[in-house]
Protein backbone atom coordinates (compact mmCIF):
# COMPACT_ATOMS: atom_id res chain seq x y z
CA UNK A 1 0.00 0.00 0.00
CA UNK A 2 2.59 2.26 0.91
CA UNK A 3 4.15 1.81 -2.46
CA UNK A 4 0.97 2.68 -3.88
CA UNK A 5 0.66 5.60 -2.23
CA UNK A 6 4.05 6.41 -3.38
CA UNK A 7 2.98 5.62 -7.03
CA UNK A 8 -0.11 7.89 -7.08
CA UNK A 9 1.51 10.91 -5.15
CA UNK A 10 4.19 10.71 -8.35
CA UNK A 11 1.90 10.59 -10.64
CA UNK A 12 -0.28 13.63 -9.93
CA UNK A 13 3.15 15.93 -9.11
CA UNK A 14 3.94 14.90 -12.73
CA UNK A 15 0.49 15.25 -14.11
CA UNK A 16 0.53 18.48 -12.26
CA UNK A 17 3.83 20.16 -13.62
CA UNK A 18 2.13 20.02 -17.41
CA UNK A 19 -1.00 21.44 -16.01
CA UNK A 20 -1.68 25.10 -17.79
CA UNK A 21 -5.22 26.18 -16.67
CA UNK A 22 -7.50 26.26 -13.92
CA UNK A 23 -9.86 24.08 -15.92
CA UNK A 24 -7.43 21.40 -16.62
CA UNK A 25 -6.38 21.63 -12.68
CA UNK A 26 -9.95 21.23 -12.08
CA UNK A 27 -10.17 17.61 -13.81
CA UNK A 28 -7.32 16.47 -12.54
CA UNK A 29 -8.56 17.14 -8.94
CA UNK A 30 -11.71 15.20 -9.46
CA UNK A 31 -9.55 12.58 -10.81
CA UNK A 32 -7.35 11.92 -7.42
CA UNK A 33 -9.97 13.40 -5.19
CA UNK A 34 -13.47 12.89 -6.76
CA UNK A 35 -16.15 11.35 -3.99
CA UNK A 36 -17.16 8.36 -6.60
CA UNK A 37 -13.97 7.55 -8.13
CA UNK A 38 -10.96 9.37 -7.38
CA UNK A 39 -7.79 7.36 -7.01
CA UNK A 40 -7.27 8.57 -3.49
CA UNK A 41 -10.78 8.64 -2.16
CA UNK A 42 -10.33 5.11 -3.07
CA UNK A 43 -7.46 4.56 -0.95
CA UNK A 44 -8.93 6.01 2.24
CA UNK A 45 -12.24 3.88 1.19
CA UNK A 46 -10.21 1.05 1.46
CA UNK A 47 -8.66 1.52 4.94
CA UNK A 48 -11.60 0.23 6.57
CA UNK A 49 -10.56 -3.45 5.01
CA UNK A 50 -7.14 -3.03 6.93
CA UNK A 51 -6.67 -4.91 10.42
CA UNK A 52 -6.06 -2.73 13.75
CA UNK A 53 -1.92 -1.75 13.44
CA UNK A 54 -2.15 -1.78 10.06
CA UNK A 55 -4.77 0.73 9.70
CA UNK A 56 -3.56 2.82 12.08
CA UNK A 57 -0.38 3.23 10.10
CA UNK A 58 -1.32 3.39 6.70
CA UNK A 59 -3.88 5.25 8.02
CA UNK A 60 -1.03 8.41 8.94
CA UNK A 61 0.61 7.83 5.90
CA UNK A 62 -2.36 8.14 3.87
CA UNK A 63 -3.22 11.01 5.61
CA UNK A 64 0.44 12.96 5.26
CA UNK A 65 0.54 11.87 1.33
CA UNK A 66 -3.15 13.36 0.99
CA UNK A 67 -1.93 16.35 2.88
CA UNK A 68 1.14 16.90 0.73
CA UNK A 69 -0.94 16.27 -2.83
CA UNK A 70 -3.92 19.22 -1.34
CA UNK A 71 -0.93 21.63 -0.42
CA UNK A 72 0.65 20.32 -4.44
CA UNK A 73 -2.78 21.32 -5.55
CA UNK A 74 -3.44 24.64 -3.56
CA UNK A 75 -0.06 26.00 -4.56
CA UNK A 76 -0.34 25.05 -8.51
CA UNK A 77 -3.93 26.86 -8.29
CA UNK A 78 -2.53 30.35 -6.47
CA UNK A 79 -0.12 30.38 -9.19
CA UNK A 80 -2.73 29.97 -12.21
CA UNK A 81 -4.90 32.64 -10.35
CA UNK A 82 -1.93 34.90 -10.42
CA UNK A 83 -1.50 34.50 -14.08
CA UNK A 84 -4.57 34.60 -14.79
CA UNK A 85 -5.41 38.03 -13.70
CA UNK A 86 -2.16 39.30 -15.09
CA UNK A 87 -3.03 38.30 -18.42
CA UNK A 88 -6.54 40.27 -17.40
CA UNK A 89 -4.45 43.24 -16.62
CA UNK A 90 -2.22 43.64 -19.47
CA UNK A 91 -4.88 43.11 -22.04
CA UNK A 92 -6.88 45.21 -20.30
CA UNK A 93 -4.39 48.05 -19.94
CA UNK A 94 -5.60 52.11 -20.04
CA UNK A 95 -2.96 53.66 -21.79
CA UNK A 96 -2.81 56.63 -19.51
CA UNK A 97 -0.12 58.55 -21.31
CA UNK A 98 -2.46 58.69 -24.33
CA UNK A 99 -2.45 62.50 -25.94
CA UNK A 100 -5.22 64.54 -25.45
CA UNK A 101 -8.07 63.73 -28.39
CA UNK A 102 -7.09 66.87 -31.19
CA UNK A 103 -9.06 70.42 -30.68
CA UNK A 104 -11.11 69.85 -33.88
CA UNK A 105 -12.62 66.73 -31.86
CA UNK A 106 -13.57 68.69 -28.92
CA UNK A 107 -16.30 70.93 -30.21
CA UNK A 108 -17.43 74.33 -28.44
CA UNK A 109 -19.59 75.90 -27.06
CA UNK A 110 -22.34 77.96 -29.63
CA UNK A 111 -22.17 82.01 -30.18
CA UNK A 112 -25.52 82.32 -29.19
CA UNK A 113 -25.00 80.22 -25.91
CA UNK A 114 -21.83 81.96 -25.36
CA UNK A 115 -23.67 85.71 -24.95
CA UNK A 116 -26.65 83.89 -22.81
CA UNK A 117 -24.25 83.02 -20.43
CA UNK A 118 -22.69 86.07 -19.87
CA UNK A 119 -26.18 87.55 -19.75
CA UNK A 120 -27.65 85.26 -17.22
CA UNK A 121 -24.48 85.85 -14.95
CA UNK A 122 -24.92 89.70 -15.15
CA UNK A 123 -28.44 89.12 -14.08
CA UNK A 124 -27.84 86.69 -11.63
CA UNK A 125 -25.51 89.13 -10.26
CA UNK A 126 -28.20 91.87 -10.39
CA UNK A 127 -30.17 88.90 -7.91
CA UNK A 128 -32.13 88.38 -10.79
CA UNK A 129 -33.58 84.46 -10.81
CA UNK A 130 -33.00 82.51 -14.32
CA UNK A 131 -36.79 81.16 -15.67
CA UNK A 132 -37.59 79.32 -18.43
CA UNK A 133 -41.19 78.55 -19.99
CA UNK A 134 -42.74 76.73 -22.50
CA UNK A 135 -41.57 76.73 -26.37
CA UNK A 136 -44.82 75.91 -27.51
CA UNK A 137 -47.18 78.18 -25.96
CA UNK A 138 -51.01 78.73 -24.84
CA UNK A 139 -52.57 82.22 -27.17
CA UNK A 140 -53.14 83.53 -23.41
CA UNK A 141 -49.73 83.87 -21.94
CA UNK A 142 -48.16 84.59 -25.36
CA UNK A 143 -51.03 87.51 -26.56
CA UNK A 144 -54.22 87.43 -23.98
CA UNK A 145 -52.82 87.79 -20.56
CA UNK A 146 -49.99 90.18 -22.63
CA UNK A 147 -53.12 92.74 -23.15
CA UNK A 148 -53.03 91.31 -27.09
CA UNK A 149 -56.95 90.26 -27.35
CA UNK A 150 -58.23 88.20 -30.28
CA UNK A 151 -58.51 89.97 -33.64
CA UNK A 152 -56.24 93.20 -31.97
CA UNK A 153 -53.73 94.37 -34.92
CA UNK A 154 -51.00 94.09 -32.37
CA UNK A 155 -51.07 90.06 -33.48
CA UNK A 156 -50.12 91.04 -37.04
CA UNK A 157 -46.90 91.82 -36.35
CA UNK A 158 -45.67 89.04 -34.08
CA UNK A 159 -47.15 86.59 -37.22
CA UNK A 160 -46.48 82.85 -36.02
CA UNK A 161 -46.84 78.94 -36.61
CA UNK A 162 -49.71 78.00 -35.21
CA UNK A 163 -50.68 74.11 -34.71
CA UNK A 164 -52.92 71.99 -36.75
CA UNK A 165 -56.20 71.28 -34.71
CA UNK A 166 -55.78 73.48 -31.61
CA UNK A 167 -56.15 76.84 -32.12
CA UNK A 168 -55.15 77.83 -28.81
CA UNK A 169 -51.92 76.86 -28.82
CA UNK A 170 -48.80 79.02 -30.78
CA UNK A 171 -44.75 78.62 -30.88
CA UNK A 172 -44.05 81.32 -28.80
CA UNK A 173 -43.45 84.64 -30.72
CA UNK A 174 -41.43 85.87 -27.86
CA UNK A 175 -40.07 85.55 -23.91
CA UNK A 176 -42.41 87.94 -23.10
CA UNK A 177 -45.04 85.04 -22.35
CA UNK A 178 -42.91 84.00 -19.55
CA UNK A 179 -43.71 87.50 -18.14
CA UNK A 180 -47.51 86.79 -16.71
CA UNK A 181 -46.60 83.08 -15.60
CA UNK A 182 -43.58 84.38 -13.15
CA UNK A 183 -45.94 86.45 -11.41
CA UNK A 184 -48.06 83.32 -11.06
CA UNK A 185 -45.81 81.63 -9.99
CA UNK A 186 -43.55 83.91 -7.45
CA UNK A 187 -45.69 87.13 -7.12
CA UNK A 188 -43.56 90.20 -5.70
CA UNK A 189 -41.72 91.83 -5.62
CA UNK A 190 -39.86 89.75 -8.63
CA UNK A 191 -36.73 89.78 -10.52
CA UNK A 192 -36.39 87.19 -13.47
CA UNK A 193 -34.71 87.02 -16.68
CA UNK A 194 -35.48 84.25 -18.57
CA UNK A 195 -33.36 83.19 -22.02
CA UNK A 196 -34.88 80.77 -25.08
CA UNK A 197 -35.79 80.15 -28.68
CA UNK A 198 -38.52 82.21 -30.21
CA UNK A 199 -40.75 82.17 -33.16
CA UNK A 200 -41.88 84.33 -36.19
CA UNK A 201 -43.64 83.34 -39.69
CA UNK A 202 -40.51 85.79 -40.95
CA UNK A 203 -39.49 86.40 -44.50
CA UNK A 204 -35.76 85.75 -43.99
CA UNK A 205 -33.02 88.14 -44.94
CA UNK A 206 -29.54 88.74 -43.23
CA UNK A 207 -31.33 90.28 -40.01
CA UNK A 208 -34.52 87.94 -39.72
CA UNK A 209 -34.99 84.36 -39.22
CA UNK A 210 -37.99 82.04 -38.45
CA UNK A 211 -36.31 81.21 -35.13
CA UNK A 212 -33.83 83.14 -32.83
CA UNK A 213 -33.25 83.74 -29.60
CA UNK A 214 -34.35 86.72 -27.07
CA UNK A 215 -33.67 87.50 -23.31
CA UNK A 216 -36.83 88.53 -21.24
CA UNK A 217 -36.44 90.75 -18.51
CA UNK A 218 -39.19 91.44 -15.69
CA UNK A 219 -38.90 93.04 -12.52
CA UNK A 220 -42.11 94.15 -10.55
CA UNK A 221 -41.92 96.13 -6.86
CA UNK A 222 -43.02 99.26 -5.31
CA UNK A 223 -42.02 102.53 -7.13
CA UNK A 224 -40.67 101.34 -10.39
CA UNK A 225 -39.69 104.11 -12.84
CA UNK A 226 -38.50 104.38 -16.12
CA UNK A 227 -34.93 105.87 -14.42
CA UNK A 228 -34.79 102.25 -12.98
CA UNK A 229 -35.39 100.42 -16.66
CA UNK A 230 -32.26 102.82 -18.03
CA UNK A 231 -29.55 101.96 -15.52
CA UNK A 232 -30.17 97.97 -16.06
CA UNK A 233 -30.18 98.36 -19.58
CA UNK A 234 -27.09 100.66 -19.67
CA UNK A 235 -25.43 97.78 -16.96
CA UNK A 236 -26.66 94.75 -19.69
CA UNK A 237 -24.96 96.39 -22.24
CA UNK A 238 -21.72 97.38 -20.58
CA UNK A 239 -21.71 94.04 -19.43
CA UNK A 240 -22.05 92.10 -22.56
CA UNK A 241 -19.26 94.34 -24.44
CA UNK A 242 -17.30 95.35 -21.60
CA UNK A 243 -17.12 98.80 -22.68
CA UNK A 244 -20.00 101.86 -23.18
CA UNK A 245 -21.88 101.44 -26.16
CA UNK A 246 -23.52 104.39 -27.82
CA UNK A 247 -27.42 104.14 -27.16
CA UNK A 248 -30.68 105.85 -28.30
CA UNK A 249 -34.17 105.84 -26.99
CA UNK A 250 -37.18 106.43 -29.05
CA UNK A 251 -40.89 105.97 -28.45
CA UNK A 252 -42.60 102.31 -29.00
CA UNK A 253 -45.17 100.67 -28.82
CA UNK A 254 -45.79 97.60 -27.10
CA UNK A 255 -49.21 96.64 -25.57
CA UNK A 256 -47.82 94.96 -22.32
CA UNK A 257 -45.45 98.22 -21.51
CA UNK A 258 -46.69 101.42 -20.97
CA UNK A 259 -44.87 104.00 -21.55
CA UNK A 260 -42.85 101.65 -23.82
CA UNK A 261 -39.58 102.73 -25.78
CA UNK A 262 -37.16 101.35 -28.04
CA UNK A 263 -33.41 101.34 -27.31
CA UNK A 264 -30.84 101.13 -30.29
CA UNK A 265 -27.35 100.86 -29.71
CA UNK A 266 -24.68 102.02 -32.69
CA UNK A 267 -23.70 99.19 -34.58
CA UNK A 268 -20.72 97.34 -33.49
CA UNK A 269 -20.02 95.52 -36.72
CA UNK A 270 -19.56 98.41 -39.41
CA UNK A 271 -19.02 101.34 -36.15
CA UNK A 272 -22.39 103.18 -37.56
CA UNK A 273 -21.39 103.36 -41.49
CA UNK A 274 -24.11 100.73 -42.22
CA UNK A 275 -23.95 96.96 -43.10
CA UNK A 276 -26.15 94.09 -43.43
CA UNK A 277 -26.81 93.63 -39.64
CA UNK A 278 -28.03 97.20 -39.36
CA UNK A 279 -29.92 97.34 -42.48
CA UNK A 280 -27.60 100.02 -43.54
CA UNK A 281 -29.00 102.44 -40.81
CA UNK A 282 -25.88 102.43 -38.29
CA UNK A 283 -28.33 101.81 -35.72
CA UNK A 284 -29.18 97.90 -34.24
CA UNK A 285 -32.56 98.25 -33.03
CA UNK A 286 -31.71 96.07 -29.34
CA UNK A 287 -33.86 96.47 -26.53
CA UNK A 288 -37.08 96.76 -26.74
CA UNK A 289 -38.59 97.87 -22.95
CA UNK A 290 -41.16 99.94 -20.54
CA UNK A 291 -42.45 100.20 -17.69
CA UNK A 292 -45.00 97.00 -17.30
CA UNK A 293 -49.07 97.64 -18.06
CA UNK A 294 -51.14 97.79 -15.16
CA UNK A 295 -53.49 95.01 -16.71
CA UNK A 296 -50.32 92.93 -17.38
CA UNK A 297 -49.59 93.42 -13.46
CA UNK A 298 -53.36 92.32 -12.96
CA UNK A 299 -53.44 88.72 -15.55
CA UNK A 300 -50.06 87.97 -12.94
CA UNK A 301 -52.70 87.96 -9.69
CA UNK A 302 -51.03 90.89 -8.27
CA UNK A 303 -52.35 94.86 -7.83
CA UNK A 304 -51.84 97.02 -9.87
CA UNK A 305 -51.97 99.81 -7.46
CA UNK A 306 -49.84 99.01 -5.06
CA UNK A 307 -47.27 97.11 -7.80
CA UNK A 308 -45.37 98.68 -10.63
CA UNK A 309 -42.31 96.93 -12.40
CA UNK A 310 -40.13 97.10 -15.66
CA UNK A 311 -39.55 94.71 -18.58
CA UNK A 312 -37.44 94.43 -21.40
CA UNK A 313 -37.18 91.79 -24.27
CA UNK A 314 -33.52 91.31 -25.50
CA UNK A 315 -33.20 90.35 -29.38
CA UNK A 316 -30.17 87.84 -28.02
CA UNK A 317 -29.62 86.64 -31.62
CA UNK A 318 -28.96 90.45 -32.55
CA UNK A 319 -26.51 90.90 -29.66
CA UNK A 320 -24.76 87.63 -30.76
CA UNK A 321 -24.14 89.18 -34.23
CA UNK A 322 -22.77 92.43 -32.99
CA UNK A 323 -20.76 91.21 -30.44
CA UNK A 324 -18.92 89.00 -32.89
CA UNK A 325 -19.21 90.60 -35.76
CA UNK A 326 -21.44 88.62 -37.82
CA UNK A 327 -22.88 89.66 -40.38
CA UNK A 328 -26.06 87.31 -41.09
CA UNK A 329 -28.34 85.85 -38.55
CA UNK A 330 -28.95 82.78 -40.61
CA UNK A 331 -25.46 81.82 -40.16
CA UNK A 332 -26.72 80.89 -36.14
CA UNK A 333 -28.93 77.55 -37.64
CA UNK A 334 -27.23 77.23 -40.75
CA UNK A 335 -25.19 74.21 -38.56
CA UNK A 336 -21.67 75.13 -40.94
CA UNK A 337 -18.32 74.31 -39.10
CA UNK A 338 -16.04 76.12 -40.95
CA UNK A 339 -18.55 79.19 -38.96
CA UNK A 340 -19.37 77.34 -35.86
CA UNK A 341 -15.26 76.13 -35.46
CA UNK A 342 -14.33 80.00 -34.61
CA UNK A 343 -16.08 80.50 -31.27
N1 LIG B 1 -41.68 90.87 -26.50
C1 LIG B 1 -41.38 92.03 -27.31
C2 LIG B 1 -40.97 91.56 -28.70
O1 LIG B 1 -40.57 90.44 -28.85
C3 LIG B 1 -40.28 92.85 -26.71
C4 LIG B 1 -40.57 93.49 -25.39
C5 LIG B 1 -40.35 92.83 -24.20
C6 LIG B 1 -41.02 94.79 -25.35
C7 LIG B 1 -40.61 93.43 -23.00
C8 LIG B 1 -41.25 95.42 -24.17
C9 LIG B 1 -41.04 94.72 -22.99
O2 LIG B 1 -41.02 92.31 -29.64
Amino acid sequence: MQEKLQKIKDSFEKKLKSIKDLDSLDILYNEYFSRKAGEMTNIMKSLKDLSGEERKEMGALSNTVKTEMESLFENKKQELENKKWETLLETEKIDITQPKLPQERQGSKHPVTLVHETLENLFTSMGFMLLDGPELESDYYNFEALNIPQNHPARDTQDTFFIKGNKDMVMRTHTSSVQVRAMQKYGAPLRAVVTGRVFRNEAIDASHDHTFYQMEGILIDKNISIANVLGTMKELLAGVFGREVEVRLRPGHFDFVEPGFELDMKCLVCEGKGCGACKHSGWVETLPCGLVHPSVIESGGLDSKEWTGFAFGLGSSRLVMQRYGIEDIRLLHSGRLDFLKQF
